[in-house]
């Protein structure tokens, strides 16, 4: 089974990503968990995760030296709170951990935003494992050290950009996914794709029935690829302050107004950012920056994998706007990350509203999908 390593190169913030199916198995333990500071600390999981791995990642920090408590916290986007972050503290306190501890997250996006954040903030920070368990997490959250929780105003509104001593991440758990979270996962490895260019879409094009059937290579082959793409955005801008890492919301400020307009109820996260993808693909070719060739690639893209691409009729395209205005990354009005080829992204500020409303309006269309 092929094993994929990569480092993200932050000077004394460097960390290895170990991609590959088995890896939590005991026997790789001592090559792969890196020297920590302390010999203590807790795995922070989930209802769902923790009857079916916590047992395993238990025995496997064991096997490399390390003793951990596990704190297991209820399952969904509504506890990613203060409220969660606070009672997730008092278990650390109650668990014994010390300066020298490590926070070991096993889960998805929510449970390592909230490990993540309560690692760099316990005790002015400890050392941080991320064990990514769904796509999204293992090709994106896991990566660059944003954390966070949510606050009423917004999602991700309090939060820390706080790098972990090493990711994992285990294709064995993407077996237990659900169709939903596979396909969402898949959303944010399409937008890796757009953002690259011609050798990843390509790799997707040609093994899609192997990655939709879980094929263990192959997904280890995917993550690799997105996470060395994630990887590089990060290493050239940590901080995103300086337009770069920026890109990596291609979809999202689309996506993020759908989420929100539906409540988060409608929508997981990647299904609202393949919606968004598509409306900002239809856009720059709106704005003659994008081919049509490249725009129909694209979206045939979407489809062969089957995710969701229109706007719901339901949607009110001038509250999208105005929530599209208010999103947290958009600092000079209406912005978005734009395609002027596939892997030439670029952020393009003042974007005109009649011709946003138009194309989104664009996007309800069935025919067009
Ligand atoms: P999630 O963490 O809610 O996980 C989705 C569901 O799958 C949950 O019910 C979870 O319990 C379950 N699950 C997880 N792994 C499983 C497995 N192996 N088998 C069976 N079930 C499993 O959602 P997500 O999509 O992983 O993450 C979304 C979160 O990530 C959002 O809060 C988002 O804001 C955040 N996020 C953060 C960043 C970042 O850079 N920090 C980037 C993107 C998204
Ligand atoms: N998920 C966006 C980023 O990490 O910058």
């Amino acid at each position: 089974m092929p094993f994929h390593k990569l480092t993200v190169s932050l000077e004394s913030r460097s960390y290895p990503i170990h991609i590959g199916a088995g890896l939590t198995a005991s026997k790789s333990a001592a090559q792969i968990v890196p020297r920590l500071r302390g010999q203590h600390g807790v795995v922070v999981t989930n209802t769902t995760i923790a009857p079916l791995y916590l047992d395993r990642v238990q025995k496997w920090l064991r096997a490399a030296g390390y003793e951990s408590t596990a704190i297991i916290l209820p399952d969904g986007e509504k506890y990613k709170s203060h409220e969660t972050l606070l009672s997730l503290y008092q278990n650390m306190f109650r668990a014994g951990l010390q300066r020298n501890s490590f926070v070991c997250a096993l889960g998805g996006g929510v449970i390592g935003d909230l490990s993540g954040y309560a690692a760099a903030t316990y005790m002015r920070g400890v050392d941080l494992l991320h064990i990514p368990t769904t796509i999204l997490a293992q090709v994106d959250s896991a990566i660059g050290g944003k954390n966070g929780v949510n606050l009423e105003a917004g999602k991700n509104f309090i939060g820390t950009t706080y790098q972990p001593r090493v990711v994992i991440s285990d294709v064995d758990f993407i077996e237990t996914l659900s169709e939903r979270e596979i396909l969402g996962g898949l959303g944010e490895v399409i937008k890796y794709g757009l953002l690259a260019g011609d050798d990843f879409i390509s790799f997707l094009e040609m093994n899609k029935s192997e990655i939709l059937a879980r094929d263990p290579r192959c997904l280890a082959t995917m993550i690799h690829f997105c996470s060395r793409i994630k990887a590089d955005y990060v290493v050239r801008d940590e901080y995103d302050r300086l337009g770069v890492r920026a890109a990596l919301n291609l979809g999202h400020t689309v996506g993020h107004a759908l989420e929100k307009l539906f409540d988060y109820q409608k929508f997981t996260h990647g299904e609202a950012v393949a919606i968004g993808l598509v409306a900002s693909l239809v856009l720059a070719h709106d704005m003659n920056l994008l081919t049509e060739v490249a725009l129909e690639r694209s979206l045939q893209l979407l489809r062969a994998f089957g995710l969701p691409m229109q706007i719901p009729e339901a949607a009110d395209v001038d509250e999208m706007i105005a929530l599209m205005r208010r999103d947290k990354k958009a600092e000079n009005g209406l912005s978005m990350v734009l395609l002027k080829a596939l892997g030439d992204p670029h952020l393009e500020n003042d974007i005109d509203p009649v011709r946003l409303n138009r194309v989104l309006t664009k996007c309800k269309k069935s025919q067009l999908l």
